[in-house]
């Protein structure tokens, strides 16, 4: 199958904001980084408002809903504190995820199939406002479903196992949950869903899921500000930008 379209790079910020909370200053300023990384050629910029506040801020999430242009994906929980801030700021898309304080990153994809009723009502006036909502989940036909009977646009595949089975050496878990994931990919959009997929890529691990043809943008964080440090923030995007093209061609 040819791919379906130019693969997109979600630029996500929230560690530049890690960074400026741990001195408690305004600078390095997660506004600018997601200006550098539009000029690097980011198609979008994630931002993930915690409920804990961790790293990005409200003022951040207004920042970046007045001054951005290209769109912005929120991520957030399905908590009405959440939603409220999302119904006034209408960003380009809204994707849901499970946060647990205790947590050090996102962990898990959402649990959608056991929380269908509540989830539609959530999702309803946010999709009614323009957004396209988006639900990370685990590659996992159940959940898959779930996310189309409830009505979202978008489903997130949570690429976190895969890179860390790779980290760890486990090349045949690595490649049974790359496999599981292409066949994921393909089911969703078999149902009509857009597929996007993120968590822990790196330069070692993106290519693989570029190559998906399913797959129409990646979010990626972490990897891309700490590459930062030693490249600088607009080569470190531009050279994940040239990896994700390579695999896509
Ligand atoms: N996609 C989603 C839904 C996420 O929650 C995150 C982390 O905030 C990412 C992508 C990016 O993950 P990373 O920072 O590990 O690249």
């Amino acid at each position: 199958m040819q791919p379906l379209g130019k693969l997109r790079l979600g630029v996500n910020i929230d560690h530049v904001a890690t960074v400026r909370n741990a001195r408690g200053s305004a600078y390095p300023d997660p506004v600018r980084a997601a200006q550098l990384a539009e000029e690097a050629g980011a198609d979008g910029i994630t931002a993930h408002l915690r409920e804990d506040r961790r790293h990005i801020s409200d003022e951040d999430i207004a920042r970046l809903a007045e001054t951005l242009t290209v769109p912005l994906n929120f991520e957030m929980a399905a908590t009405e504190e959440m939603q409220a801030i999302a119904l006034r700021h209408r960003p380009h898309a809204v994707c849901l995820v499970p946060e647990k304080r205790e947590e050090r990153t996102t962990e898990g994809g959402l649990e959608v199939a056991r929380e269908e009723n509540k989830l539609a009502h959530f999702i309803a006036p946010l999709a009614d406002a323009g957004c396209r909502v988006s639900i990370f989940i685990a590659a996992d036909r159940r959940q898959i479903e779930a996310a189309a009977r409830i009505g979202a646009a978008v489903v997130e595949l949570h690429t976190g196992a895969y890179c860390d089975f790779h980290a760890e050496g486990k090349s045949e878990e690595r490649d049974a949950e790359l496999e599981r994931m292409r066949e994921m990919a393909s089911f969703a959009h078999s149902l009509g869903l857009e597929v996007h997929a993120g968590h822990g890529l790196t330069y070692d691990t993106v290519q693989p899921v570029a190559a998906f043809p399913e797959v129409m943008e990646l979010n990626i964080g972490h990897f891309l500000i700490g590459e930062a440090i030693f490249l600088g923030l607009k080569p470190a995007i531009a050279r994940m930008r040239e990896l994700m093209d390579e695999a896509r061609s």
